[in-house]
């Protein structure tokens, strides 16, 4: 597989309202000069699959004149979403009635993840979930896979063909998991060094070494897990953090000598800069401080954590100005209940109200887009809409249901418009989704 691959682009050109976000991770601040707005717009995209211009459709440049193109005119051409926490062996598995987070994974989703041994079936539930992003609007996504090296590369080729930005790694666990779901430490970080070889920076593709949890490794495979991040300085690092009473009481017990759930990580070298932590809901004072002192990032994952009552995510103490936090936002298939960006930060709005704290639309599609870019360290080539960076654009109508058509009445600005679509929205509202220039996805 080269970086060019099998897809064939031709320029094109889009048209509609162009609205683009940027911001700062550890602020979440995106003010009015971050927003990029324009109301009769065009962007160019080069047979490259990237953005080559964005402007005033007016003011196409001549060069462009002749190129294709596709009109949405009312509608709002967008970065794609970006879906920082996902796990896609888990497709099929949302409204698993677990009562809580430990039992939801015994009985419904280690039994489920055994099957992805078996490379055809890996292969045709990638081509299904990849189907399921695009059509709601997602262009990019950091996943996990399972324990198998075969569900790593039928994910990693499904989104080699749409030439997407996609991020994922082997879960290593080696206990308290049934037979055909484990690892050994040894073999773990074999594996894992043999998919970075094989993916990581192959096209778009990223590596992220991928410790499911501390329940579910002994100390020495996260002790592996911590070399394999020091041998591979590129490569990003995925767990879980304090997502619920149950867990933290569980890793409590298998750690006695831990300071806290995070100090059990960074005493494996797990604690960095490049490592992103799905949850952190139930952090004290001195985890924060060291999340925000190691330059981690939180990724959070709000109709996950109400499905399975895991808690409340703190916004706004991550905010804190002495010790701001990089936060992204995710679905957590299938703990979580959409696949729906939109309706993720519809459930974000309403767990940050709890938290007092009414998130702004802005910050909201930031976190959504930008934000996890940046997390994910793909920025320099998606997450906003930018000259030179891929078109991985979305197309999004805020009139797409009937009491939209009605709400959009009352939205007197850019931003009252992008709230009702973000809190009434869903896949119905995507019309159109765009990989690298190319059209994945189409409401008819
Ligand atoms: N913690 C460990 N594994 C998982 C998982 O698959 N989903 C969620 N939500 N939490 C986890
Ligand atoms: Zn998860």
């Amino acid at each position: 597989m080269s970086d060019t691959a099998t897809y064939k682009n031709a320029a094109k050109v889009l048209t509609g309202t162009v609205v683009g976000f940027t911001g700062s991770p550890t602020s979440g601040q995106v003010s009015e000069q971050d927003v990029l707005h324009i109301e009769k717009g065009a962007i160019a995209v080069n047979a490259d699959g990237r953005i080559a211009w964005i402007g005033a459709a007016g003011e196409l440049p001549e060069q462009y004149e002749n190129a294709e193109r596709h009109d949405y005119q009312g509608q709002y051409l967008m970065a794609g979403f970006i879906d920082a926490h996902v796990h896609f062996p888990q497709y099929r598995m949302p409204a698993a009635p677990g009562k809580s987070l430990m039992e939801w994974l015994s009985k419904y989703t280690f039994p489920e993840e055994i099957q992805y041994g078996d490379e055809a079936f890996a292969q045709r539930a990638a081509t299904v979930f990849l189907r399921e992003l695009f059509r709601n609007g997602t262009t990019s996504a950091l996943t996990f896979a399972t324990v198998h090296s075969v569900s790593v590369d039928a994910l990693f080729e499904a989104a080699s063909e749409f030439n997407m930005a996609m991020v994922s790694g082997k879960t290593m666990m080696d206990r308290m998991a049934p037979e055909g779901l484990t690892d050994t430490p040894e073999e773990s970080y074999a594996q894992s060094q043999s998919l970075i070889d094989n993916w990581h920076k192959k096209g778009r593709a990223r590596y992220a070494v991928t410790p499911r949890f501390a329940v579910t490794s002994t100390e020495e495979q996260l002790r592996f897990a911590g070399e394999l991040l020091k041998a591979n300085p590129s490569v990003l690092m995925q767990t879980h953090l304090s997502e619920s009473p149950g867990e933290i009481a569980t890793v409590e017990e298998l750690f006695p000598d831990a300071q806290d759930y995070t100090d059990v990580y960074a005493r494996f070298g797990l604690l960095t800069d490049r490592s992103i932590f799905a949850h952190g809901i139930h952090l004290s004072e001195r985890e924060y401080q060291r999340i925000h002192d190691a330059g981690a990032s939180i990724i959070h994952c709000p109709t996950s954590n109400n499905f399975l009552g895991s808690g409340l995510f703190d916004l706004p103490a991550t905010k804190k100005a002495a010790r701001p936090i990089a936060v992204g936002l995710a679905t957590d298939i299938g703990a979580g209940t959409s696949y729906s960006m939109l309706a993720t930060m519809a459930e974000a709005y309403k767990v940050a109200m709890l938290k007092g704290y009414a998130l702004p639309a802005f910050e909201a599609y930031y976190l959504a887009t930008l934000a996890n870019a940046q997390i994910l360290r793909i920025d320099d080539e998606t997450g906003s809409l930018a000259v030179g960076k891929y078109a991985d654009i979305i197309v999004v109508n805020p009139r797409a249901t009937p009491i939209l058509e009605h709400r959009q009445q009352l939205s007197g600005s850019l931003e009252s418009s992008l709230f009702a679509c973000m809190i009434l929205g869903d896949d119905r509202l995507i019309s159109a989704t765009y990989v690298a220039g190319n059209i994945v996805h189409q409401i008819d």
